[in-house]
């Protein structure tokens, strides 16, 4: 069965297709450039970039493939910017309607969450997944396709997010997180920051009072070195994230961990991963960030565990749920 997927949710127009149940033909990512000079994503410029982009890059997937009618279409449909998941999701439909085939309706963070269930070694059920992404930061134990439950989660800013932040303190582009990991390979991790914990929520993570401690640093010290406070900063929250594992590993008594979400294509925050002394199973950098073959994954992987397939009612506020 080949899947053909694809991935709008936010700035970055994906498609692949994938034969089951774990052969990736083709990977097409179209970043959008548009953002960069407005420091973030602007959603109605990401909706007309995908408008633009969608039918190249279905195409380019399909080509690279060497396939013409997939057996099946994936599709995310949220959550995201609904502007940017509507383009793929109508065009999904439409394709699928077209091809007669069925459609699978995927969230984007079980997306992320079983992305390293596409590499071989693959983990087995139950393991820790830790998916670190521009808008969410959560630590599952993920017991099977479908059952997730949620051991520590972001109060605040998402990892991704925090870099974001401090990226724009250092007067870096955006995509903040590339920019500070670049930068931080000139600097060294000497200043002490703070790593909070949320009060009353000791399993919890919080990343904003980090932010703000990044940028009363620079505001204290404005000779720092900003490659320093990079590193610095970088290297704090790997620490933090890989103290959350371990805890939630000792809690759960699970000793498999696997990553996803833009931050998890970090070098410092996948040897952070690998440090804590579990299995680590890290996908691919290019895996990590937005990318359609992890929804076909979990596409497979849903019809494998028995799941249907999706109506072609969904829309993109009908997210299927990922249980917290
Ligand atoms: O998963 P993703 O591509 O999109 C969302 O679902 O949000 O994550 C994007 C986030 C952005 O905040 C970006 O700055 C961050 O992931 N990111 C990184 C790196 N590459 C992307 N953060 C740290 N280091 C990186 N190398
Ligand atoms: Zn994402």
């Amino acid at each position: 069965m080949n899947v053909l997927a694809i991935e709008t949710s936010c700035d970055d127009t994906a498609a692949s297709v994938v034969r089951a149940p774990r052969q990736v033909l083709s990977e097409v990512v179209y970043s959008q450039s548009v953002h960069q000079r407005f420091g973030g994503v602007v959603p109605e410029w990401a909706s007309r970039a995908h408008s633009e982009q969608i039918v190249p890059t279905v195409r380019a997937a399909l080509h690279e493939a060497g396939v013409s009618r997939p057996d099946l279409v994936a599709v995310t449909s949220g959550p995201g910017l609904v502007g940017a998941v509507l383009v793929g999701l109508s065009y999904a439909k439409g394709a699928a309607i077209g091809w007669d085939v069925p459609l699978v309706a995927v969230h984007h963070l079980e997306g992320h969450l079983l992305s390293a269930l596409l590499d071989d070694p693959a983990p087995s059920f139950p393991f820790l997944s830790l998916v670190v992404s521009g808008g969410h930061t959560t630590l599952y134990a993920a017991r099977a396709v479908g059952q997730y439950e949620v051991h520590s989660t972001t109060v605040d800013d998402a990892v991704g997010e925090a870099f974001d932040k401090v990226a724009r303190l250092l007067g870096l582009g955006y995509p903040g997180g590339p920019g500070v990991e670049r930068l931080a390979r000139e600097g060294r991790d000497t200043i002490p920051f703070p790593m909070p914990r949320p009060t009353g929520r000791p399993h919890d993570m919080s990343f904003s009072g980090l932010k703000s401690a990044v940028r009363q640093h620079i505001e204290r010290y404005p000779g720092a070195r900003p490659a320093d406070v990079a590193a610095s900063f970088q290297a704090t929250v790997a620490r933090y994230l890989a103290l959350r594992v371990r805890e939630a590993a000792d809690r759960t008594g699970l000793d498999c961990i696997a990553i996803g979400g833009g931050a998890a294509a970090n070098t410092t925050i996948r040897e952070a991963i690998v440090g804590t002394g579990l299995r680590a199973f890290l996908p691919p950098r290019g895996r990590c960030t937005d990318n359609a073959a992890m929804i076909a994954n979990v596409a497979i992987r849903r019809l494998e565990a028995g799941f249907g397939v999706s109506s072609f009612g969904v829309t993109a506020h009908t997210v299927p749920e990922v249980k917290g």
